[in-house]
């Protein structure tokens, strides 16, 4: 240890209050510090901080002015386009998944603070029927689509999972994959990475302790990932591996379509290098990140940014004008991933500061819980590299937000995002699969159940007709190992009754679909 030159070090940068209790710790207390001071870059955190609270004091200016909505040229959208059109994108994206040159990349750093589980959210269980966790139904989804590019191509391939974790979230993510023979995926296709973490700083700019012993880190934001991705080799790796083209997406989506082709083949048609899936902002008000340009570049603009009128302008046909709300679903080319990673473009995205209650350790050497924001966090956001996308680079794909976005924020004790609203979006997802697959939905007398929910409000105001209020529609689960999107059921389903609740699974040989219903019509016990 060169306790001399670390003293220099925090003394020149105004942070000597990190030793405070140095001299109160045991040998193995003042290692640990030790090694985590010594690798913390004071000058930049320094220069961090100073951005970080300039753009605190303008976090109140609208940015109105410089807004421009997203040119037609670079938008496509599931339903403005013809059934041809989207099976030539899925067609193009399958050939890519054959030919092996797709990876998809998941974000799985975060700490989860609002939903409140003390370990990664990858593996929370929002009580499925099946009792699937995050995790699981993706590395089915990816089995299932490896599946179906083979059977497009002819040839075996595999789609690498990329996952970067953080210090939060590794070692648990590691145990969990391995406890659970990588839900049949091969070991060396799924790559774990570590995110940097940041220092917590109070608002007089001194780095906080969140122990005698222990700095206040938290992850360097989504965004860490380009970091990241340079310090792990992990572009290298895909290189390798012949990979061209990457699916980023987070971890809390559970209606994610990983790698999906369609997205993949629609990039493609446009020769995009960097794009974006966006579900329609349906009111003004709503507090979703909207893609657009920000002074001719290309950004996610958050509600706070802008004003309620500019936030309510529509277009002439009654839509939003900023109406593509941004759900973490990116596309990009290996080169573009390179080329956004290298030091000099990833030092120009600039940190997004968040002011919180971070604990810390008090003069008597106890840690304490502060009731009011004490400090700020600072992240980068993955989607700030759309600044170095152009308008021949850039896309943008619509989609249907009940059919791909649902994602897991808070506890089931908060309105929205939450077990159960995840939950309800994957079984009425499924519901609609097995109903297109041309099945029908029975009581077990046979009596028909009715295809549509019936609303919410008229069934707690119990206003629904006969059946309506039955909820089945949240209860019919399909494996993602035997449809990736709704196809494949045709022939298993078609001009069947179904009594919920239902789950279609993979038999035992992992090779013919099966249906298991707890009664069949009549009431039989299947
Ligand atoms: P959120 O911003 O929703 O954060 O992350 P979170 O950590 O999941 O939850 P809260 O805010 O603490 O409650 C969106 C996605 O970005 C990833 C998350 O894992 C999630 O997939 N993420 C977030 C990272 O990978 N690293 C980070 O530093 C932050």
């Amino acid at each position: 240890m060169d306790l001399d030159s670390l003293k220099t070090e925090l003394e020149s940068n105004g942070q000597s209050q990190l030793l405070r209790y140095w001299d109160l710790l045991d040998t193995n207390s003042q290692e640990k510090l030790y090694n985590e001071l010594k690798h913390l870059e004071y000058s930049n955190i320094n220069k961090y901080f100073k951005q970080a609270m300039e753009s605190l004091n303008h976090a109140s200016d609208k940015i109105d002015d410089l807004l421009e909505p997203l040119p037609a040229t670079v938008c496509g959208s599931v339903t403005r386009s013809s059934q041809e059109e989207l099976k030539e994108y899925n067609r193009i994206g399958l050939e890519e998944v054959g030919n092996n040159r797709v990876a998809v990349l998941l974000l799985a750093g975060g700490q989860g603070t609002r939903l409140g589980v003390p370990y990664p959210k990858g593996m929370y269980n929002v009580g499925l029927p099946s009792g699937k966790t995050l995790y699981q139904l993706q590395a089915e989804r990816l089995l299932r689509l490896q599946r179906l590019a083979t059977q497009q191509t002819g040839k075996a391939c595999t789609i690498p999972w990329y996952i970067m974790t953080s210090e939060h979230t590794k070692q648990a993510t590691n145990d969990y994959f391995k406890q659970h023979n990588y839900f049949g995926l091969e070991k060396e296709n799924i790559i774990l990475f570590e995110q940097g973490l940041l220092p917590c700083i109070g608002f007089d700019g001194k780095i906080i302790l969140a122990n005698t012993d222990k700095v206040a880190l938290a992850p360097d934001g989504n965004g860490g990932l380009y970091r990241a991705l340079r310090k792990w080799n992990v572009l290298e790796d895909m290189e390798k591996r012949g990979v061209t083209n990457i699916h980023v997406y987070c971890v809390d989506n559970i209606l994610v379509k990983m790698a999906d082709p369609v997205f993949i083949g629609f990039c493609r048609t446009k020769n995009a290098e960097c794009g974006a899936k966006a579900v329609e902002k349906t009111v003004p008000t709503e507090a979703v990140g909207v893609v657009c340009k920000v002074d001719g570049r290309y950004q996610v603009v958050e509600y706070s940014e802008i004003t309620l009128k500019t936030a309510e302008l529509r277009q002439d046909n009654g839509q939003l004008t900023f109406n593509a709300g941004n759900i973490c679903n990116h596309y990009f080319t290996l080169d573009f991933l390179k080329h956004v990673s290298q030091v000099e473009q990833e030092n120009q995205l600039k940190h997004h500061v968040a002011k919180k209650k971070i604990p810390y350790v008090g003069d008597d050497k106890e840690v304490v819980k502060p009731t009011e924001p004490n400090g700020i966090k600072m992240e980068k956001f993955v989607f700030d590299v759309f600044h170095f996308a152009d308008d021949r680079s850039f896309a943008v794909w619509e989609v249907l937000r009940e059919d791909e976005f649902a994602p897991l924020k808070n506890a089931d004790t908060a309105a929205k995002d939450t077990p159960t609203t995840c939950r309800e979006a994957l079984l009425n997802l499924h519901h609609r699969y097995m109903l297109g697959a041309g099945s029908k939905f029975v009581h077990s007398d046979g009596s028909s159940l009715p295809d549509i929910p019936c609303a919410k409000k008229a069934r707690e105001s119990g206003d629904c007709r006969k059946g309506e209020n039955d909820d089945h529609f949240n209860k019919c689960e399909v494996s993602p190992l035997v449809s990736y999107a709704g196809e494949g059921l045709t022939e298993l389903l078609d001009g069947k009754k179904l009594v919920p609740p239902v789950q279609i699974v993979m038999g035992p040989t992992d090779s013919e679909p099966t249906i298991l219903q707890d009664i069949t019509v009549n009431g039989t016990a299947s």
